[in-house]
């Protein structure tokens, strides 16, 4: 069978939550353990994509950082991965330019990100003359899927493991790469082509906020009870479920319409420990006769249990000398440099440069 190329990104902006970790992050680990012998992954942290949005420059050398050791925390191995900074691979910035040519407006006006980051309607445009649309918007935030596609693009990736947010993006990287095989098969007669990637949902597509559990867990919520980080202690763990939105109906069940907060609890713990049941409707029914405050002491002890050995493993990676860290960095940099490079040197030929 044809050689697997995995690529996924995650942005600096802090210690991973939750819905990082089931939706992606441990996908990512067991990709690697799966297939490092015969295919290719690649990991990266993508800082040009956090500078989309304000960002304080020591904060963000320090999240480089934290993002790089839960990284290692969660199971990725250099040994085994290609883990990197985005931005130490300026291949990146160089495709995203060169197929900025090839990438439709009018399909990128229709991205839900950045009206989503600048809280805008739905049915907003770019070109909206409103003040404070044109005053916000700026052209990085809204050509992001545009770096997205040569994040991925740029290493012939065949499968992205990402949560359910990104798949909009997916798609888009997919025709980004048919439209400008497109363009360059009708230009020359090189057979180089740019390889439309798959997107891999993990069984966590979406979890949910503790506090409003009809949206998604993230980090831009700003309250910090809304997510539960991969470092938090039991105490806080506890906490913080403690205060997660349920409902007054009595018992426990699954109905994620109806019962959203409930039903998020039983996903995280179902999720979080694979081997507690055969299905969240299962599990639910295991825990039919607890109150509330018992079934989120129980989620806080599942979820304590389960990212136990990332917390202890995130504090020892800290702790390695910064040398021993940006060694490693360097190894990542480089290695994807080699394949980044060979890719941009392809595409550059095949449009003439
Ligand atoms: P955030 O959305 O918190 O800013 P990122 O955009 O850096 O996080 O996403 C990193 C990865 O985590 C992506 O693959 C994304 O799909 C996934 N992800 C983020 N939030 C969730 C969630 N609540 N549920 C499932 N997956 C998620
Ligand atoms: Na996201």
């Amino acid at each position: 069978p044809k050689r697997k190329i995995i690529f996924s990104g995650i942005q600096p902006t802090g210690v991973p939550h939750l819905g990082n970790y089931l939706g992606a992050l441990r996908q990512w680990v067991k990709l690697q353990n799966e297939l490092h012998k015969r295919h290719v992954l690649l990991y990266s942290i993508v800082d040009l994509h956090a500078i989309t949005v304000k960002q304080d420059p020591k904060e963000l050398a320090q999240w480089r950082k934290e993002m790089f050791a839960s990284l290692m925390a969660v199971g990725l191995d250099p040994k085994r991965s290609i883990i990197f900074a985005q931005s130490d691979v300026s291949y990146h910035s160089e495709l995203m330019w060169i197929l900025s040519c090839y990438a439709s407006i009018g399909y990128l006006g229709r991205m839900t990100q950045w009206k989503s980051k600048l809280a805008l309607p739905d049915n907003a445009s770019p070109f909206d003359p409103s003040p404070s649309n044109k005053a916000a918007l700026k052209l990085g935030l809204f050509s992001y899927p545009v770096l997205q596609a040569a994040d991925i693009l740029l290493y012939q990736t065949t499968h992205v493991p990402v949560g359910e947010d990104q798949a909009q993006h997916l798609e888009f990287a997919r025709e980004l790469a048919i439209g400008f095989n497109h363009a360059i098969a009708t230009n020359n007669n090189s057979n180089f082509r740019l390889h439309p990637p798959e997107t891999i949902l993990s069984p966590a597509k979406r979890v949910m906020s503790l506090t409003n559990p009809t949206k998604k867990m993230s980090k831009s919520d700003e309250n910090p009870k809304s997510r539960i980080l991969i470092t938090d202690t039991k105490e806080v763990i506890q906490n913080k479920l403690k205060s997660a939105l349920t409902d007054s109906v009595e018992g426990v069940s699954y109905d994620p319409e109806g019962r959203p907060g409930v039903s998020n609890l039983i996903d995280l713990m179902y999720h979080i420990d694979e081997s507690v049941a055969a299905s969240p409707e299962e599990l639910a029914k295991d825990l039919e006769g607890l109150s509330m405050r018992a079934l989120k002491e129980k989620v806080a002890d599942v979820v304590d249990e389960g990212i136990r050995d990332v917390r202890e493993k995130y504090e020892e990676v800290m702790a390695m000398p910064g040398s021993e860290l940006r060694a490693l960095a360097k190894k990542g940099e480089q290695q994807a440099g080699s394949y980044a490079g060979k890719t941009l040197g392809e595409v550059k030929r095949a449009v003439g440069l």
